[in-house]
């Protein structure tokens, strides 16, 4: 195990939330990240690294332990579904919801509805604690085109603003999670570098109060 901690970050909309929480507990890149195609960056304090991944690998470095600690997206966590790590703390930034979208003006939905969705597990999950028949289609990207194209009937989906599936004449019609950025700890970390993970979590939870 290296000498140093890392704390895994996810790029995109999350990074200057993400880097405003760590600001405020006096961790802070020496270099912009969101300047540079580095991928992992120093910090004022001396052996804490951050490395800047995809939404959905910071779970699994963080998991396998190249990563000690993680801000994460609790909709990917619920996607990921590993193990590995602890989640102490909701660090209640980037505040969504996962739900079941359609179009404004659906019909009638066939008995096994076709679900577009890159949230496949957790769609997967939440039709069948309803008992409720579909098919998963798995995208990537852009779900609210799937209705509207006749793709799928419905998408499982974030809404923040409600901006997108308004843009595309969609509505929210079940909440299937409340969704915020979380810290995750990997399990052995936790164990073996207590001394300097715990006072960490501590502040971050002292921030986020
Ligand atoms: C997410 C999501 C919606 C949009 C919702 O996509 O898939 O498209 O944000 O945000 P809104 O309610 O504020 O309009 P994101 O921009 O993260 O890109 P993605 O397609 O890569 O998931």
């Amino acid at each position: 195990m290296s000498a140093h901690i890392t704390i895994a970050i996810t790029g995109g909309r999350a990074l200057s939330p993400s880097l405003e929480l760590l600001a405020s507990i006096g961790i802070a890149p020496t270099e912009e990240i969101s300047k540079s195609r580095k991928l992992v960056f120093d910090t004022s304090q001396k052996n804490l690294k951050l490395m800047v991944l995809r939404g959905m690998d910071v779970a699994t470095y963080v998991e396998h332990g190249i990563a000690d600690l993680g801000m994460s997206g609790k909709d990917v966590l619920l996607e990921h579904g590993g193990n590995g790590y602890y989640e102490p703390l909701d660090l209640g930034i980037v505040r969504c919801q996962i739900v079941v979208a359609g179009l404004k003006d659906e019909g009638e939905l066939p008995p096994r509805p076709k679900i577009a969705t890159k949230f496949v597990n957790i769609a997967k999950r939440y039709y069948a604690a309803k008992g409720v028949q579909v098919d998963i289609i798995k995208l990537y990207g852009a779900m609210e085109l799937a209705p509207v194209t006749g793709l799928a009937h419905r998408i499982v989906d974030i809404v923040e603003t409600g901006n997108t599936l308004k843009a595309n004449g969609l509505v929210s019609l079940e909440l299937i999670e409340e969704i915020s950025t979380r810290l995750i700890v990997n399990k052995i970390s936790f164990k073996t570098r207590h001394s300097v993970v715990q006072p960490l979590i501590d502040k971050l939870e002292a921030a986020t109060a």
